[in-house]
C-alpha cells in the first residue's frame, strides 16, 4: 500500500469515529466561538446560486451545507454531495431523508478521482479540500465542468502568515489529526489551492478570514462547457447506500 493510500485509510478511520457527533462538535470547530457558521454562509453566498442550479459539494461530510444550498436552489435544483467516508455520508443521507429533499445524490468517492458530472452551475468545498493532497487537480477538474460564470468556492483553514511553527502546531493540533499535521503544515495546501484557482478560473479572488486562520477562494468558470451541454444524469457515479 502506498503512503497516499495509507493516508486515505487513516483519514477514513478518523472520520468514521467523528461522524456520529460531527454535527454537534463542528459547532465548536475549529475552536469554541470561531465564526464557522458565518463563514459557511458567506461561502454559499459567494456561489451566487439561483433557483434550479446544480451544485456539487466536494467532501460534503454530513451535509451541513445542504440547508443553505437548498434554500437558494429550491426543489428544481440539484445537489451532488461527494465524500470519501461512508459514515459521514450515512449522516448526510439521514439529513436528506429527515428534510424530505428529493434532489440530492450522495456519491462515495475520493475527490481526487471524482469525475464531475455534465455542466455544473456551482462547486463548493468547505473545511475539507486542504486535506486532499491532489487539491489543485480537483480544482482543475471542477473548473472544466463549470458552465460559463458558474462558481467554484473553497472555504478552509490555513496557517496565518508569519506564525512561528511551534505556535501553528499547537493551534492546529486541536483541529486536525496529529498524524497528518506536520505534513499539512509543510505542504501548505492553501497555496496550491490559490494557484490552481488563479490558473483554472476567471475572476479568481482570495479573502483571508479571521486573522488569516481561514480563507475563502472563489472564481468563475471560463465557459469550457455551455449550459446546452448539460448532462441528463448529473450524478452518473456510484451512489452510497
Ligand atoms: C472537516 S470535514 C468537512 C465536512 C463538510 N465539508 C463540512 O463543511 O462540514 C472533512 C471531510 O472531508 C472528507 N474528505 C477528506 N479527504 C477526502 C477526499 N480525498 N475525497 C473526498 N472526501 C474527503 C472527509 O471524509 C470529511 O467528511
Amino acid at each position: 500500500m502506498s503512503g497516499t493510500d495509507r493516508g486515505r485509510e487513516r483519514l477514513i478511520e478518523t472520520y468514521r469515529k467523528k461522524a456520529e457527533h460531527y454535527d454537534v462538535v463542528s459547532r465548536l470547530y475549529p475552536v469554541p466561538g470561531y465564526p464557522q457558521r458565518a463563514q459557511r454562509s458567506r461561502a454559499v453566498k459567494e456561489l451566487g446560486l439561483r433557483p434550479g442550479d446544480r451544485v456539487v459539494d466536494i467532501a460534503c461530510g454530513t451535509g451541513l451545507n445542504f440547508p443553505l444550498i437548498e434554500e437558494a436552489i429550491g426543489p428544481g435544483g440539484r445537489i451532488v454531495g461527494v465524500d470519501l467516508t461512508d459514515a459521514m455520508l450515512a449522516r448526510a443521507e439521514n439529513r436528506v431523508t429527515a428534510n424530505g429533499w428529493s434532489n440530492v445524490s450522495l456519491v462515495q468517492a475520493d475527490a481526487a478521482g471524482f469525475v464531475f458530472p455534465g455542466t455544473m452551475d456551482a462547486i463548493l468545498s468547505t473545511y475539507a479540500l486542504t486535506q486532499v493532497p491532489e487539491c489543485g487537480q480537483v480544482i482543475a477538474h471542477g473548473a472544466d465542468a463549470l458552465c460559463a460564470a458558474g462558481r467554484w468556492v473553497v472555504l478552509d483553514l490555513k496557517i496565518p502568515d508569519s506564525t512561528p511553527r511551534w505556535l501553528s502546531q499547537l493551534a492546529i493540533a486541536a483541529v486536525r489529526s496529529s498524524a497528518s499535521l506536520d505534513e499539512w503544515i509543510a505542504r501548505r495546501p492553501w497555496e496550491s489551492i490559490r494557484a490552481a484557482m488563479q490558473e483554472s478560473l476567471a475572476d479568481s479572488s482570495w479573502t483571508e478570514l479571521c486573522f488569516g486562520t481561514a480563507f475563502l477562494a472563489a472564481g468563475s468558470g471560463r465557459g469550457n462547457v455551455t449550459s446546452q451541454e448539460r448532462s441528463p444524469d448529473p450524478d452518473g457515479q456510484k451512489e452510497s447506500s
